[in-house]
């Protein structure tokens, strides 16, 4: 999205409003800052603290601050335009195939085209996912969302082209299942009976048998969304496949539906703050997970949330300045000045996200 070329400054020409061209990394290699973040003084202090030296930042920026803020903004904006689109388009596959239609496999591409092309915008991308969302729409930006989420998983795990293509794909596709669903279940407010619960499970096999009768759908893809609510050791459905008969795509998909699904904020449901969801997936409170995949997913999605407001039991505001590897729950936040390590405190504790 930046064409312009880096400058590398030394850690006391930085100032407000320049963006970083590049991750900044302790000499731990952890995260402090991801690229594309455009600093503040905190965090300008924060990097002089862990002993930083140099920043690489955008050349222009140099004089032309409030350019360079501008152009933030307008990346932000088209971000989000196109990202809507994208929403929208799902929404006319989804109710075409509710009224009878087939799979509109063309249009189903250009959306997954459309996503991948989002790739190295992952800041735009994690911030849309915690976005509000209707209830109504539910369905469509999570849809979305999964296969954004899946195709930066598949890029951080370093695979081939063509498996991050079907990967997007399958994680636009893998509810899309829920189509042959009676919106009246589907939209339940309230507790779902067994035979309401039931019958959304069956979405899985729903799903793969629309992929089934759609040319030129590959026949992994369609396998994942049939067993994208299977679990490593055996707990999930429709079939209780252990890990060990699941392919790629579909391990890639779990982790990346659980983590939308957990943090989406939608009416008449609690969201939990991204810190604790992280816990709920490492202490395998959804099911287990792939480790790899799981571990791939923490560890590059984490350093997201350095920069993001949280509210501490003690009611005081603070900043995440630091993820703990061993703990990615519990990380540090800087509050008026004083370094809070959520993981080592006994009294201190994130208890929302802002
Ligand atoms: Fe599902
Ligand atoms: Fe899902």
């Amino acid at each position: 999205m930046w064409v312009e070329s880096k400058l590398f400054l030394s850690i006391d020409e930085l100032k407000p409003g320049m963006i970083t061209a590049e991750a900044v990394f302790n000499s731990f290699g952890n995260v402090l800052l991801w690229d594309n973040t455009v600093l503040n003084d905190q965090m300008i202090n924060h990097l002089k603290n862990m002993g930083i030296l140099t920043v690489a930042v955008y050349k222009h920026q140099q004089h032309e601050i409030t350019d360079t803020a501008r152009m933030a903004e307008e990346n932000v904006r088209r971000f989000a335009a196109e990202y809507e689109n994208d929403a929208r388009h799902t929404k006319k596959i989804f109710e075409e195939i509710s009224s009878g239609k087939r799979l509109n496999k063309e249009e189903a591409d250009n959306i997954a085209d459309s996503v991948i092309k989002k790739a190295g915008n992952n800041r735009y991308i994690i911030d849309s996912v915690m976005q509000v969302r209707n209830v109504d729409e539910y369905t469509y930006y999570h849809s979305i969302n999964v296969s954004l989420l899946c195709m930066m998983i598949g890029k951080w795990m370093k695979l081939s082209e063509k498996d991050i293509n079907n990967l997007t794909l399958a994680g636009l596709l893998h509810d899309i299942g829920k189509t042959k669903i009676a919106p009246e279940i589907l939209n339940k407010p309230g507790k779902l009976t067994d035979s309401e619960f039931e019958e959304i499970k069956r979405h899985s096999e729903y799903g793969y048998y629309i992929l089934k009768e759609t040319a030129g759908i590959p026949a992994e893809v369609a396998t994942a969304i049939l067993t994208h609510h299977e679990k490593e050791d055996g707990s999930g459905y429709p079939m209780g496949l252990t890990g060990d008969q699941l392919n790629l795509y579909s391990k890639i998909i779990t982790v990346a539906d659980i983590f939308d699904a957990m943090t989406a904020k939608r009416i008449y449901k609690n969201n939990d703050t991204p810190f604790k969801v992280f816990e709920l997936m490492q202490h395998g409170s959804f099911g287990v997970l792939d480790p790899l995949v799981l571990k791939t997913f923490l560890e590059n999605v984490t350093g997201y949330y350095v920069g993001s407001k949280v509210r501490l039991n003690t009611e005081e505001i603070g900043e995440v300045v630091f993820m703990n590897k061993l703990d990615f729950s519990r990380p540090v936040v800087l509050v008026n000045n004083r370094y809070v390590d959520t993981m080592v405190s006994k009294t201190e504790k994130i208890v929302e996200f802002l």
